[in-house]
């Protein structure tokens, strides 16, 4: 694992503290504007940013220039096993800070796709993910993203992961797929995310 090792010009690489779940969440939602995460709350992001910064089932980076977290990404060695863990230890929680969301039967949606995520999971995907990454706008295009990817790769790889999957990518967000496929991962298909959103999923060969 990287501590301060790894730098990118003056920002440097290293494990998220339990503490940043919040700027992570906030980070999330500044960078993800096609995501509707947001819709189950403020509250419930924290709460999940939090169990992938301490779930021993995932690993999160944060990229930090100037003493300020300018990007993060979370990925997980076991995506159900990581979501199981979740309603284990913030179920009741989560579902408290669910709750008021649901009058507004738009925010549903979010809800079904994180509940049924096996069911759109295909059986020959790899078991580990890459789930979040984001860095800034201003903060892009000066390598802190291909950063946080080698340095998480090579702990995933000492962890003996095989294959990773990424699946958060709508299909014209180009700045990703060219990253993506800059890094060595090919897209296997195309998902439905939503009814009327797509998703490419991508496949990295660890072997
Ligand atoms: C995808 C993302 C994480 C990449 O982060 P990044 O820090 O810009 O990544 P890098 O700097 O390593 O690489 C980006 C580009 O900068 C270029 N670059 C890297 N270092 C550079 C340098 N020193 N000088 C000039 N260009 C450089 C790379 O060649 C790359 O170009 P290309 O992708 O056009 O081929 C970022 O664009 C992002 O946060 N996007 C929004 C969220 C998102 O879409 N996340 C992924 C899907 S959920």
């Amino acid at each position: 694992m990287a501590e301060n090792g790894a730098a990118a010009g003056a920002a440097s690489v290293r494990r998220a503290r339990a503490d940043e779940a919040e700027r992570l969440a906030e980070i999330q939602e500044l960078t993800i504007d096609w995501g509707e995460l947001r819709n189950l709350g403020w509250r419930f992001h924290v709460l999940l940013h939090h169990h992938l910064i301490t779930s021993p089932d995932a690993i999160c980076y944060v990229a930090e220039k100037d003493g300020a977290v300018i990007g993060y990404s979370a990925w997980t060695y076991d995506t159900r096993r990581l979501y199981a863990g979740f309603r284990r230890t913030y179920g009741l929680r989560a579902a408290f800070a669910v709750l008021p969301r649901l009058l507004n039967p738009r925010n549903f949606r979010p809800l079904v796709r994180g509940m049924t995520y096996t069911k759109i999971a295909q059986p020959d995907d790899p078991v580990a993910e890459m789930l979040f990454f984001s860095i800034l706008p201003e903060g892009r295009h000066g390598g802190v993203g291909g950063l946080i990817f080698r340095t998480m790769l090579a702990e995933m790889r000492q962890h003996g992961v095989t294959a990773l999957k990424a699946a958060t990518v709508t299909p014209g967000n180009m700045p990703a797929v060219k990253f993506y496929e800059r890094h060595g991962f090919r897209k296997v298909r195309t998902d439905r995310f939503y009814a009327d959103t797509q998703v490419d999923v991508y496949v990295l060969d660890l072997t």
